[in-house]
């Protein structure tokens, strides 16, 4: 059975960022940096999802998919990060998955969407290599409490956004701008993942483990050897950057080169990180056109915007065959025995009309993409299903709550969640599978 489901993250939506024993994440802390965050938002209430928790479900439920793909804090069940288990976080998320089970959606956690809690983040975060086996030690816990209902578990979301823009460009948290500690922080968190497959396989031989990386294909603005080189970099810097350790155990040399700095390999990690893995998911959105700078750091490229093209809300080049290109790329170099498509979606500037959101280049983006995911699974990879992104609109990070990806609209001053033209688009196509 093909798995279609919807996906969200914990800060993204839960909200109750202070209650029932939940500590603070790197999150909480770079929210208040003064300029981090587009109208100094915050995720303290966001969709308000720890408490309307049921009616989502039912919306998930609504919908026809078979499967809801959300993120655990590890703040919320592990406050510390390390030692104590909050057991009213635990509650939560047995209401959560009971829930979800109950109603026939087969939960899907990720371990790991970038709310590291801020203890381990004083404690250096994941510049430290312990924060790899504190990693583990929570993945462990978690397949323990949760392991006998949950079979498809994710380590971390997108380790690019986390090592890249958290510790080198400083766009996420922790807000961190220097290349060693971002390259450091990029190891422990692809050993971490590693660890804590292991850790997981540890409890039950039958759970299932992947990693989802964002992937963007790379192309060159001009037919030069100059910009080919500079597409390739781009490419070793987004994808083979973590896909490479994940499957063949050894970091892009060509890249290691341009960064002119040590990766802290430690003898045995390589065949940590790169432990057979059940499924490879794949986030995409959009691709990227570069052309060659000396002058761009750490590496000599820098992306340009071609004029004329069309662009999501985000400034995303919508491209959906670039995702066929992908997913058969992957198959091809690195055959990840399953593949899921774990997020893609769009942003735009939604607007209500009576009530209704007929969010035409939303539904157009969907649709165009389903058919690129299908297009590669018809010519032989493994593509075993697809979440869309967003469930509903929801706190996009450092842009706050201006940029909406939900396929369900939300009202932030009611919490009231309005199925937008894109939700009855999905309904529809997936009743038609
Ligand atoms: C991805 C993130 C997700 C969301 C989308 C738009 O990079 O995984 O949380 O913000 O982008």
């Amino acid at each position: 059975m093909f798995t279609w489901g919807v996906a969200t993250s914990s800060y993204q939506i839960e909200g109750a960022a202070s209650e029932g024993g939940r500590g603070p994440s790197i999150w909480d802390t770079f929210s208040r940096v003064p300029g981090a965050i587009i109208n100094g938002d915050n995720g303290d209430v966001a969709c308000d999802h720890y408490h309307r928790y049921e009616e989502d479900l039912d919306l998930i439920k609504w919908l026809g998919v078979n499967a809801y793909r959300f993120s655990m804090a590890w703040p919320r069940v592990m406050p510390q990060g390390t030692g104590a288990i909050n057991q009213t976080g635990i509650d939560f998320y047995d209401r959560l998955i009971d829930g979800a089970l109950e109603r026939g959606i087969t939960p899907w956690p990720t371990l790991y969407h970038w709310d590291l809690p801020q203890a381990l983040q004083d404690n250096g975060g994941w510049n430290n290599r312990e924060c790899s086996f504190w990693f583990a030690e929570y993945a462990h816990n978690m397949a323990e409490k949760f392991g006998d209902r949950i079979k498809n578990w994710t380590t971390l979301n997108e380790p690019f956004c986390s090592a890249w823009l958290g510790y080198l460009h400083g766009v996420m948290a922790p807000g961190i701008k220097d290349l060693q500690t971002a390259i450091n922080a990029s190891h422990h968190l692809l050993l971490g993942h590693g660890l804590a497959a292991n850790a997981i396989r540890d409890v039950a031989k039958d759970l299932r483990v992947g990693i989802v990386l964002n992937l963007t294909p790379a192309i060159a603005l001009r037919d030069s050897s100059e910009d080919k080189a500079a597409a390739l970099l781009a490419d070793g810097f987004d994808n083979r950057w973590f896909a490479d350790p994940v499957f063949k155990g050894s970091y892009p040399s060509d890249v290691v080169d341009g960064f002119g700095k040590e990766v802290p390999i430690h003898s045995g990690d390589m065949a940590t990180i790169s432990t057979p893995l059940d499924f490879l998911g794949i986030n995409f959105y959009t691709r990227q056109t570069v052309t060659a700078d000396n002058t761009s750091q750490p590496l000599p490229y820098k992306p340009v915007m071609v004029e004329g093209l069309e662009r999501t809300a985000m400034g995303w080049e919508v491209h959906p065959q670039s995702l066929t290109d992908i997913i058969m790329r992957v198959h091809r170099d690195y055959s990840p025995a399953e593949i899921y498509i774990t997020e893609n979606g769009s942003a735009w500037d939604d607007s209500i009309e009576n009530g209704a959101i007929n969010d035409k280049s939303r539904v157009s983006y969907l649709e165009r993409h389903l058919d690129a995911t299908f297009a590669a699974q018809s010519q032989g990879a493994p593509v075993k299903g697809y979440f869309a992104w967003s469930l509903m609109d929801n706190f996009e990070w450092a842009y706050g709550y201006g940029k909406r990806f939900g396929i369900v609209h939300v009202n932030y001053a009611t919490q009231k969640r309005t199925p937008k033209s894109s939700a009855h688009y999905y309904r529809e196509r997936i009743k038609n599978s």
